[in-house]
């Protein structure tokens, strides 16, 4: 049995879940390595972190390319090249085709900042908290054609107080992300690792 699988992670912006991954990543016992970062933003600060870390990174600007399939088939390309297992969406911030969703399904994975399925989409704490819920939250899911619609892998609740604005109500879900994450894609390449193969994507 392999003892580590090879993710890469795909990120638009701050970086800071790519980070929480990363310094999981350095416990001797955790069951992935991050193997390649791939970056859509020129600038964004995702790309200095994994650098920093000493991890292969590139940006691939979606901009550059013609059409969307076009971009998530340079993606493909560069994650079949660095013989990735597992793709982990970090705060990425577009949309995937469905061609590389049927490719690599059951293998990406996202972090969504609310408790799915309720607010998906953009700008949830605002929303959560206009709908004025108790409860919010962050969600890891699996990566599916539809929307933060995926079957969820796990979720971590974060109660809403009283004077909470977008910014206080996001800075708490940013830590819960950051446990959440890590947590999950350990339980989740440990059950992939334990199946007999870890057979390589469509
Ligand atoms: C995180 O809150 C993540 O859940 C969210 O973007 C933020 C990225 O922060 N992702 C989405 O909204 C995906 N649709 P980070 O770059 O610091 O990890």
């Amino acid at each position: 049995m392999r003892a580590r699988l090879r993710v890469g992670a795909l990120a638009s912006g701050r970086g800071s879940n790519l980070r929480a991954l990363i310094e999981a990543c350095r416990a001797p016992d955790y069951p992935c390595e991050i193997a390649l970062v791939l970056v859509n933003v020129p600038g964004a600060p995702a790309l200095d972190i994994a650098r920093a870390a000493g991890i292969s990174a590139r940006l691939i600007d979606h901009r550059e390319f013609a059409s969307r399939a076009a971009f998530d088939a340079g993606l493909d390309a560069a994650l079949r090249a660095a013989k990735i297992d597992i793709v982990c969406l970090a705060g990425f911030m577009r949309l995937l085709s469905p061609g590389f969703v049927a490719a690599w399904e059951g293998r990406v994975l996202n972090i969504h900042p609310s408790l799915l399925p309720a607010f998906k989409g953009l700008d949830t704490h605002r929303r959560a908290l206009e709908a004025g819920v108790a409860i919010h939250g962050c969600t890891v899911h699996l990566v599916t054609a539809g929307l933060d619609e995926g079957p969820i892998l796990a979720r971590a609740e974060v109660a809403v107080r009283p004077g909470d604005d977008v910014e206080s109500l996001a800075a708490r879900v940013l830590e819960a992300e950051h446990l959440l994450y890590p947590k999950t894609l350990r339980e989740f390449a440990r059950a992939r690792l334990a199946e007999a193969a870890v057979t390589p994507p469509r």
